[in-house]
């Protein structure tokens, strides 16, 4: 097999795994990282055997060893680092939010179709193996028809008002900061599980810390910025939202989504409400899939690939027993991510499940969009849109 050159821009918190994923598939060469400065791109790429380092992300787009462009930077910087590799050809992943409104994701879907390149977003939940179980069960009907569709995306990490991240400045993380960090993975989620699109929202948004202490020194996600000197500021946008959703087939649901709820780390769930039996799905117990019946005993699948539909067994690498994570879902998204440019195929070809497009970002910025107008309509049931090119055009 042909071997591929990876480059990416944003060392950070999630950066690290992306890096993690592709050298687990045998076949990626990490090339080069690029980071906001010359020293801080070296020192993330001595600390992560990266042989080349970059101080700007134009550099690293023009080096011509690298195939694929990961993008991991702050929400305000996936526009240019996206637009700069699709000028030179590069296939690109970017991790999520694609972009901060559903007009920039727009602009990002047509230039990469127009780059004819592969694209993809790393909602990484996707390559769970019993998210894809789930997702095949529902597709083979084993739930009857779907009526109800509700969950929570719940993390504590933003609870205190010393806990910062750029995702609460507007002009960095975009004018939504829960609802767009994670709720568009719970969105996406359950929109891939259930074959189904959100097509209305009504959102009730609320900052509960309106003031924070922000330290002088940015610090990685999840991180304590310890006793760093301070500055007050007054936070817009949400960190706790409900949301009520209407789909495409009529089905109903609910979601929460909130960072300052203590005792959730990662806490992600779903469940699907079907006439014949119910699913539900935890982020934080990943190797269990609950399934419930009316007229039978409830059970627990326990993840085992002999147990799984065909089309979910690829997706689990170890058998019954052996716990698999966080870091394998991801694994599992660039395989498939990987295993599409390695083939040559262009983008529209048919792909695998876990690999969602710029067309999965660019929806999932749509809804993020609706549920902020919905809010500021004052809880206004509100259509999820679709823009066309021309109104793209920033
Ligand atoms: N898929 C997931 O589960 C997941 C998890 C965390 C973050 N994310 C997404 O990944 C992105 C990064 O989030 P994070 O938590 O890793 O943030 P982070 O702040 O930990 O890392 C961002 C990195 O980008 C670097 N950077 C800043 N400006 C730059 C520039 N001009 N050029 C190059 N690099 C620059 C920073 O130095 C930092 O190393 C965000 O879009 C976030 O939404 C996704």
């Amino acid at each position: 097999m042909k071997r591929l050159g990876m480059g990416l821009v944003g060392p950070g918190f999630v950066g690290a795994h992306h890096i993690d994923a592709v050298r687990r598939l045998g076949f990626v060469d990490v090339v080069a990282v690029a980071a906001s400065s010359a020293a801080s791109a070296r020192r993330k790429a001595d600390a992560l055997g990266v042989p080349k380092a970059y101080g700007s992300f134009e550099e690293l787009v023009a080096d011509p060893d690298i195939d694929v462009v990961h993008n991991t930077t702050p929400n305000y910087l996936h526009v240019p680092v996206i637009l700069a590799a699709l000028a030179r050809g590069k296939h690109v992943i970017s991790d999520k939010p694609l972009a901060t409104t559903a007009a920039d994701a727009r602009l990002l879907l047509d230039a990469a179709n127009k780059a004819g390149v592969v694209h993809a977003v790393t909602f990484n939940y996707r390559g769970n193996p019993l998210v894809q179980q789930a997702r095949e069960m529902i597709a083979a009907g084993e739930l009857g028809p779907v009526h109800f569709i509700h969950g929570a995306y719940l993390q504590d990490w933003l609870l205190e008002t010393t806990d910062f991240s750029w995702r609460l400045e507007p002009e960095k993380g975009g004018a939504s900061s829960a609802v767009g960090d994670i709720g568009s993975h719970w969105c996406d989620l359950v929109q891939h599980v259930t074959g189904r699109r959100i097509v209305e929202v009504l959102a009730d948004l609320t900052t509960v810390i309106d003031t924070r202490l922000k330290p002088a020194a940015s610090s990685e996600a999840f991180a304590r910025s310890g006793d760093a000197a301070r500055e007050s500021v007054r936070i817009h946008s949400e960190d706790l939202a409900t949301v009520l959703l209407r789909f495409d087939d009529g089905a109903k649901g609910s979601v929460s989504v909130g960072q300052v709820c203590a005792g959730h780390k990662n806490g992600l769930w779903f469940e699907v409400n079907g006439r014949q039996a119910s699913i539900r799905w935890e982020q934080e117990r990943q190797n269990e899939l609950w399934i419930g019946r009316r007229n039978a005993a409830n059970a627990v699948l326990a993840k085992d690939p002999s147990l799984l539909a065909p089309g979910a067994r690829g997706y689990a690498h170890l058998p019954g027993g052996h716990q698999e994570g966080w870091a394998d879902a991801f694994c599992n998204v660039m395989r498939d991510v990987y295993g599409v440019i390695a083939a040559g195929a262009r983008p529209g070809a048919p792909h695998p499940p876990a690999f969602a497009t710029f067309e999965d970002g660019y929806h999932s910025a749509c809804v993020v969009d609706a549920i902020l107008e919905s809010h500021r309509q004052g809880a206004a049931w509100t259509r999820v849109g679709a823009l066309t090119a021309a109104e793209a055009v920033r």
